[in-house]
């Protein structure tokens, strides 16, 4: 499993919001995206999740050109900015009714992914009275549930206390044992060197800076 991006430009109304981007991921491993606010950490994780498409360059997920090969890659679990999910429906309903898409997980693996970030799957609570940090742990849980070859998570650990964090680094070790990409965009360095085997820095769209942890 690999992800390579070469030349990857993509302009938003004459303005350059990723610019010129080649980078190369590796099945197995953990990538951390850091840098301020605005700097294209989420537009790079749209581009790689096949949500915008590049004004220039490409995208090879496993010798696959997005837009060209396909559409989406075929794998992906994503947790891009504010989970969204039905306020009225419980955790689980939420996950058993998006598990429902694909049908590829049976209800004791979506109860095994909400406990493993540390929510209980039989919480009667529905998604409208959890607080920031359910929330993003439910957004985690449904990224993993599948098992994809793909994890993206954009800022995963903003609202969660240290045993968050932990459960998360728990999770991302599991995903890594067998074989995912694994990308996280976070603008808290520690928080990454935590979580990170490779770190890039983003500034203006621009890679600036690739350092192993
Ligand atoms: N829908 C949009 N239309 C135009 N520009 C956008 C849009 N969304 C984000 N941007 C711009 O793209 C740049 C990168 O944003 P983003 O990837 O969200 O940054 P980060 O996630 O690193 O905080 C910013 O300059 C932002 O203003
Ligand atoms: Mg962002």
């Amino acid at each position: 499993m690999y992800i390579k991006i070469d030349k990857l430009t993509k302009k938003i109304k004459g303005t350059t919001v990723l610019d010129d981007i080649s980078i190369e991921m590796q099945g197995g491993r953990v990538y951390g995206l850091s840098g301020h606010n605005g700097s294209g950490k989420t537009m790079l994780m749209r581009t790689i999740s096949g949500l915008i498409v590049p004004s220039s360059g490409t995208v090879d997920i496993d010798g696959k050109i997005l837009g060209k090969d396909i559409s989406f890659p075929e794998s992906i679990g994503l947790l891009i900015e504010y989970p969204a999910f039905v306020n009225g429906y419980t955790g689980f309903r939420n996950l058993k009714m998006i598990a429902g898409i694909k049908n590829k997980i049976d209800d004791a693996r979506i109860r095994e992914a909400i406990e493993s970030v540390g929510l209980d799957p039989d919480d009667k609570r529905t998604f409208r009275k959890y607080s920031l940090g359910m929330k993003q742990k439910l957004g985690i849980a449904c990224a993993i549930m599948e098992n994809p070859d793909i994890i993206i998570l954009d800022e995963p650990v903003n609202a969660l206390d240290e045993a968050g964090v932990g459960r998360v680094h728990d999770i991302l070790e599991e995903c890594r044992q067998r074989g995912a990409v694994i990308i996280i965009a976070c603008h808290d360095r520690e928080e990454l060197n935590l979580l990170c085997d490779e770190i890039f820095k983003i500034e203006s769209g621009r890679i600036t800076g690739h350092e192993k942890v």
